[in-house]
């Protein structure tokens, strides 16, 4: 495995040892300082990020390596230069590119033309990196075990609800993703690809418009922005409305299990998809799944770099 453009292209034994290292880089972070010694990644970013952007250039930094970072406009793709060209220009150059962008056509395409590994740092699509932290996280708290458990994210069917199918998916989990109807529901094609996982894994897929049912009993109780980068604002109003019924209130909270937790990939919207009291209350770990967005990016670096991953094949 090269690249990781999609959450699908893990397997689970890849997912395994990526959640093993990235819990050793949480208790030492500065255990592997020549991995990337004199070297550089490329992160290129076409829309906003805090925690992404922090995550990847400390796990830059505490492989050995410098983060170069590059903002949407900088590049002469903007200019009409190609994408093929521009990535076998970043391939002379660094050890690793790590982009978030809009289309995952466009990530897809830097991978088959970079020969360094390309890792997707959002697209539309997709959120692969962000859902080996939220897994770290729920390790954390219920260990390696997901028999019996629920794992259900509530909201819009964006990128993040189709990381959440498919990563569920490769864990073996039950997985439940509850949004509107239609217009806002996740992707067909998101939703046949953790249904084919699930059907080696063992995973239990169920994708509801039932925002209560999905919250019953669950272990995670999982939420996400509901207007997306790059979502079109005149849209706001007629959406907000739709997914108001699917807002993490402290009411829905208390239908999981009693040890249920809250987590969300931030940023967030307080008021919005998710109360104050449920975000800032005792069972919120979202501080801990953001500190591990380090950890995983500095585990899918380390590994990817070494050509240590086998991939979904
Ligand atoms: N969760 C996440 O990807 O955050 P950023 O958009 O701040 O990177
Ligand atoms: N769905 C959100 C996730 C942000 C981390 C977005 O794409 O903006």
């Amino acid at each position: 495995m090269k690249d990781l453009l999609r959450t699908e292209d893990l397997s689970p034994a890849d997912v395994e040892l990526l959640l093993d290292t990235a819990a050793d880089f949480a208790k030492q972070p500065l255990r592997s300082t020549n991995a990337l010694a004199n070297r550089t990644v490329a992160i290129y970013m076409t829309k906003p990020s805090t925690r992404t952007r922090l995550a990847s250039e400390t796990a830059v930094a505490h492989l050995g390596g410098t983060p170069i970072f590059i903002r949407g406009d900088d590049l002469q793709i903007g200019r009409g230069e190609t994408i093929a060209d521009t990535a076998k220009v970043i391939s002379g150059f660094a050890s690793a590119l790590i982009i978030r962008t809009y289309a995952q056509a466009d990530v897809d395409e830097l991978g088959l033309h970079a020969s360094i590994p390309v890792i997707n740092a959002l697209t539309d699509a997709d959120h692969p990196t962000q859902l080996l932290a939220d897994w770290l996280t729920i390790r954390e708290v219920f260990g390696k075990d997901v028999a019996g458990r629920k794992f259900t994210y509530v909201g819009d069917g964006n990128n993040m609800a189709h990381a959440w199918l498919t990563m569920g998916a490769i864990m073996g989990a039950h997985v439940v993703v509850a949004t509107p109807p239609d217009k806002w529901a996740p992707a067909a094609i998101a939703v046949a690809t953790a249904q084919a996982i699930a059907a080696k894994t063992g995973a239990k897929i169920e994708v509801l418009n039932d925002p209560e049912a999905a919250a019953k009993d669950a272990s995670v109780l999982y939420t996400d922005v509901w207007m997306s980068m790059g979502d079109p604002e005149i849209e706001r109003e007629e959406k907000l409305k739709a997914l108001s019924p699917f807002a993490v209130t402290p009411e829905l909270m208390s239908l999981t299990a009693k040890d249920g937790i809250f987590l969300h990939c931030l940023p967030a919207h307080r008021g919005e998809e998710v109360s104050a009291e449920v975000i800032d209350g005792p069972r919120s770990h979202i501080w801990r799944e953001a500190y591990h967005r380090r950890t995983t990016i500095q585990a899918i670096l380390y590994h990817l770099v070494r050509g240590e991953l086998k991939g979904n094949y």
